[in-house]
């Protein structure tokens, strides 16, 4: 129960700030929502973007053209960009479901080049507007604000990085372009009006058409091996083929910007944030103007980051280049409740150079002793104070395995259980409320469990009980009161340790009060990922990624459709704000 000694659940009760009734857990294959809430799909994967476009054929699943038209799978994270009345959302499509996607054959498996250019144009940022008439949102067909971003967009390379010789390709010799973003997780947004968008498990895409080839220990430290994950991307794009192109990996793991107002714009990898299976980038300003952003890296026994800027932000000034410089820093925490940020140089870390540092991060950040995490999922800060909250989803290496790198990974600190199976939110308040500061204490916000199954610590923090218990919190969100919206990508199979937990869910915490209670249920076999508000905070726009990975949904249309990931919005019936 260390660090949770701020919650108290009885002052929640006597004054909840949470007014919406809690919704139970249920097995059902569609949104549940509280009484006085309602949600439509604003866009699913397939739909067209152009009117020029195929509506989605349920029985073929479409083509490489039609997708290259049309909003990509597995929605992710997203940003609602306003102005001058127009709505312009930006968001990540993660990657895609190969048995759904291909399920119109019997291999449920990509076999031609049509499918790969399919898959390559499911992939990325697509980035359209949308507009609410009669009550609904949806989107606006053939706006010139729509836009494609994949995995064959023109990027270029920024930063520390650019030029450097581990990223020259044959495909760049000059080694400041790259080719395409995929595996798109969590996002951020800047204060000057751009999108970030996080490249994940960009690994899973590469293989070796040589079996013999041995990737180096650099890239294997990014699990970066002979086999891709089933994306089979190499048969048509000679790119994906390390054996050939071994230097092609480092062009992917970074934080790319882009500009969601200008269609012709190059969007930009940032390699000062680092390279890693990034998950979100979330942008504060520090006191002193310089731009601070938190970075995690999400896989067993990998590291918190924070990135920041040498130059300093100013309103409506020449801010689009502040992520170009500056300093990155690994968290090292404390088991007494303390914490600092070690920053990842030459000096520091024995590298030969910030460019070196840029792409090889992760070793970067084993060199300084960084401390290893259960999994580093989404970074938000409370508008309302100076903290800091990250969702560390589950771990079930935690005292038990190395990470990639052979680092320890000792029981402790914010990672306080041994084969952690539910997950936990750590939250950090930076010395004199300046997230630039050095040194921080922390605590854990929630530590998730099962009290109708476990006596001991995996019963979970004293704010978890029965009627609101979850496991993996993975997307966060804060609303402009300074509630906490949690998102959970988790087991949802309700039985044994999870059993009272149902479907994947979303949930809103206090936190002053540590209360947490249940707003969203999501469809079966979905992930809850991705969150955004309509200026007015009238409508709520939520992620359901995912539905029927496994065979078992028919979501959002029902009956025999093809289960579609999709954007929703959600509304209050009398009108009201939503956070
Ligand atoms: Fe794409 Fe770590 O979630
Ligand atoms: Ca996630
Ligand atoms: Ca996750």
């Amino acid at each position: 129960m260390l660090g949770t000694s701020a919650l108290t659940p009885v002052a929640a009760r006597a004054a909840s700030r949470l007014g919406f009734a809690a919704v139970a857990t249920k097995g059902l294959d569609t949104v549940t929502l509280p009484e006085g809430y309602s949600w439509q799909s604003v866009a699913r994967w397939g739909d067209p973007l152009w009117s020029d476009g195929a509506e989605f054929d349920h029985a073929t699943r479409g083509t490489g053209e039609s997708q290259e038209r049309a909003f990509g799978d597995n929605t992710d994270g997203m940003a609602l960009f306003t102005k001058d009345g127009r709505n312009i959302l930006a968001v990540n499509c993660e990657y895609t479901n190969r048995s759904i996607m291909y399920g119109a054959r019997a291999s449920k498996l990509p076999e031609t080049v049509d499918d790969v250019r399919k898959g390559k144009a499911a992939h990325g940022v697509s980035v359209f507007e949308i507009a609410r008439e009669d009550g609904r949102w949806s989107i606006v067909k053939d706006s010139p604000f729509n836009r494609k971003i994949t995995a064959d967009s023109p990027m270029e390379i920024t930063g520390p990085a650019r030029g450097h010789d581990l990223l020259k390709t044959a495909a760049d010799p000059s080694g400041r372009k790259s080719l395409g973003t995929w595996n798109n997780c969590g996002n951020g947004r800047t204060p000057w009006g751009t999108y970030l968008t996080c490249e994940e498990n960009f690994n899973g895409y590469f293989s070796s058409s040589d079996e013999n080839n041995e990737p180096s220990a650099e890239l294997q430290r990014y699990g970066v091996g002979n086999k891709d994950w089933g994306y089979a991307w190499a048969m048509a794009d000679e790119r994906f083929d390390i054996s050939k192109h071994p230097n092609e990996p480092n062009r992917a793991g970074y934080v790319v910007e882009i500009d969601p107002f200008d269609p012709a714009s190059t969007p930009k990898k940032r390699t000062a944030l680092g390279r890693f299976k990034h998950e979100n980038a979330e942008l504060v300003v520090a006191p002193d103007g310089r731009v601070v952003v938190y970075l995690g890296d999400d896989e067993r026994g990998e590291f918190l980051y924070r990135f920041v800027s040498d130059g300093r932000y100013t309103v409506g000034g020449e801010n689009r280049d502040l992520l170009e410089n500056g300093t990155l820093f690994v968290a090292k925490f404390e088991d007494d409740g303390r914490g600092r940020w070690i920053a990842l140089t030459p000096q520091s870390t024995g590298m030969v150079s910030q460019a070196e540092i840029s792409v090889h991060t992760r070793q970067a950040a084993s060199a300084v002793g960084a401390t290893t995490m259960d999994r580093p999922e989404w970074v938000v800060s409370n508008p309302r104070k100076a903290e800091a909250y990250c969702a560390l989803t589950n771990n079930k290496n935690r005292g038990r395995k190395p990470n990639k790198g052979g680092d320890p990974t000792p029981v402790g600190g914010p990672n306080p259980r041994k084969k952690n199976l539910y997950g936990q939110i750590v939250r950090w308040m930076p010395d004199r409320g300046d997230h630039a500061a050095e040194g921080f204490d922390w605590d854990l916000f929630v530590m998730c469990g099962n009290p109708t199954v476990h006596k001991d610590a995996n019963a979970g923090s004293k704010n978890v009980t029965p009627e609101n218990m979850f496991n993996s919190p993975d997307g966060l969100g804060f609303d402009s009161t300074g509630l906490l919206w949690i998102q959970t990508d988790g087991n949802y199979s309700d039985a044994e340790g999870f059993a009272g937990m149902g479907n994947n869910q979303m949930l809103v915490g206090d936190p002053d009060t540590g209360e947490i209670k249940r707003f969203l249920v999501g469809p079966k076999e979905c992930e809850i990922t991705g969150i955004t508000w309509s200026v007015d905070r009238r409508t709520l726009f939520v992620g359901i990624q995912h539905p029927g990975e496994k065979g078992n949904s028919h979501f959002p249309e029902g009956g025999t459709a093809t289960p579609r990931s999709a954007v929703i919005a959600i509304t209050r019936d009398d009108g009201g704000i939503l956070g």
